[in-house]
């Protein structure tokens, strides 16, 4: 097969590519390091070692216009029908590079503690036992809906200090607005990421003020509240920061839950690892991570002249493409690597990213998967698929519609 007609198979469009993308982009990646994505004009990075190396290369950025115009770039303006989309991300972790990605980072990072995240595990413990107890009632049960989505905005929102009455509104805006980072998107879902922009901005400053009024020593409250060298943040950051807490928190660990425990049903082997202790949930949860990323595409802008990444000569302005998924089951990174194996114990994987944006939300992201892993295996031994799962025709952020399970 030419490399043309492997490149076709990287097709984001195709149920088959979604449903299993891993043989086509094991081909891909065994053929050739680095190709032009035709339907997007990006230079696609297949191998572990080139996209680690891309995620600290700072000659790269996530955002360029710390640097050069959008015409500079030959790039259009923001469609200003989407300004409540752009206005909530701007202060972003995730849209930001030094200096004002290092400023704000730094007031997060003096909030968002490890101390902050271990004091945090009595009430995830709290959340989990209470969600797998309806569970255990149900018989049949969909991980997703029943637990993975309302355990995971709930640990975010008491870290918040979102009341918890108000948590499914946050979930359906961060549902709404996280479609805008597919590859491709219909004016339809672009309204739609708007509006709950624009919805959830108004809420947050609100919540906000309530805060500033009456402290209560939660995530939101010490973001009002940080100082550091007589910096602090402003509403407008904080709002970011809070969606972006909120929405690359949420979706990922679901995700992971719901495609790690997949591959567990479909290795009932590796399950019996878990559930006899021989294989501790907290080193299960890294060959979860790895072995079905729910996180398959990350980009970054080339911000200077004549870069060379993986033999290829790239210039200003070109889009890179890191696929994570790829990179996970590289082989010359991971032993046998399409092997499924909770015991693996590698947790040097790029799940998290790597370099200036490294996920602030790593700790606590571990922390709900072990807890959640450990509950499941304790609770239902004797788990197992209920119906044949699937995947939502999404190839950024990768998840399924339902996950069934029988206990
Ligand atoms: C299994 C769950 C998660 C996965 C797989 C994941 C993955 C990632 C990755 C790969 C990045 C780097 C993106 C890049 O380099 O372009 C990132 C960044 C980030 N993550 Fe996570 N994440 C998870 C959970 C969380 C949680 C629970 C939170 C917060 C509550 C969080 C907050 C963030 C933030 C704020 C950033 C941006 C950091 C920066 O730009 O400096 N993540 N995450």
């Amino acid at each position: 097969m030419s490399l043309d007609d492997l490149i076709a198979r990287f097709d984001v469009g195709d149920p088959a590519f979604i449903a299993d993308p891993y043989p086509a982009l094991a081909a891909i990646r065994e053929a050739t390091p680095v190709f032009r994505n035709p339907a997007t004009g990006q230079w696609t990075l297949t191998r572990f070692s080139d996209v680690q190396e891309t995620l600290r290369d700072r000659r790269l950025g996530r955002a360029y216009t710390h640097r050069y115009t959008h015409a500079e770039l030959g790039r259009d303006e923001p469609d200003r029908r989407w300004s409540s989309f752009q206005q909530h991300e701007q202060w972003s972790l995730l849209c930001l590079e030094p200096p004002d990605h290092t400023r704000i980072r730094r007031l997060v990072a003096k909030v968002f503690t490890p101390r902050a995240v271990a004091a945090l595990r009595p009430a995830i413990e709290g959340f989990s036992a209470e969600l797998l107890d309806g569970c255990a009632g149900l018989g049949d049960f969909d991980l997703l809906t029943d637990y993975a989505m309302p355990y995971s905005v709930a640990v975010i929102c008491s870290m918040l200090g979102v009341p918890r009455a108000d948590t499914q509104l946050l979930l359906e805006w961060s549902h709404a607005i996280v479609k805008m980072y597919e590859l491709s998107t219909t004016d339809e879902v672009r309204i739609a990421a708007n509006t709950a922009a624009a919805e959830y901005i108004e809420y947050t400053k609100a919540l906000i003020a309530d805060k500033r009024a009456h402290p209560d020593g939660l995530l939101v409250s010490e973001l009002a509240a940080v100082e550091d060298e007589g910096d602090v943040l402003t509403e407008d950051e904080i709002v970011s920061t809070t969606m972006v807490l909120l929405e690359a928190g949420h979706e990922a660990t679901v995700n992971t839950l719901g495609n790690g425990t997949r591959a567990l049903m479909l290795h009932p082997a590796e399950w019996q690892r878990v559930v006899s202790g021989d294989v501790p949930a907290k080193s299960a949860v890294e060959e979860m991570l790895r072995w079905d990323a729910p996180l398959q595409l990350f980009e970054r802008w080339v911000l200077e002249h004549d870069v060379e990444i993986a033999g290829q000569q790239m210039q200003l302005g070109d889009e890179v493409a890191m696929l994570f998924g790829s990179a996970e089951r590289d082989p010359r990174r991971f032993p046998d690597a399409d092997r499924f194996d909770v015991g693996r114990n590698d947790a040097a994987h790029i799940g998290f990213g790597g370099g200036i944006h490294f996920c602030v939300g790593a700790p606590l992201a571990r922390q709900e998967l072990e807890v959640s892993l450990a509950g499941l295996a304790t609770r239902f031994p004797g788990l197992s698929l209920a119906s044949e799962p699937e995947y939502q025709p999404n190839f950024v952020i990768r998840g399924l519609t339902a996950l069934r399970l029988t206990t």
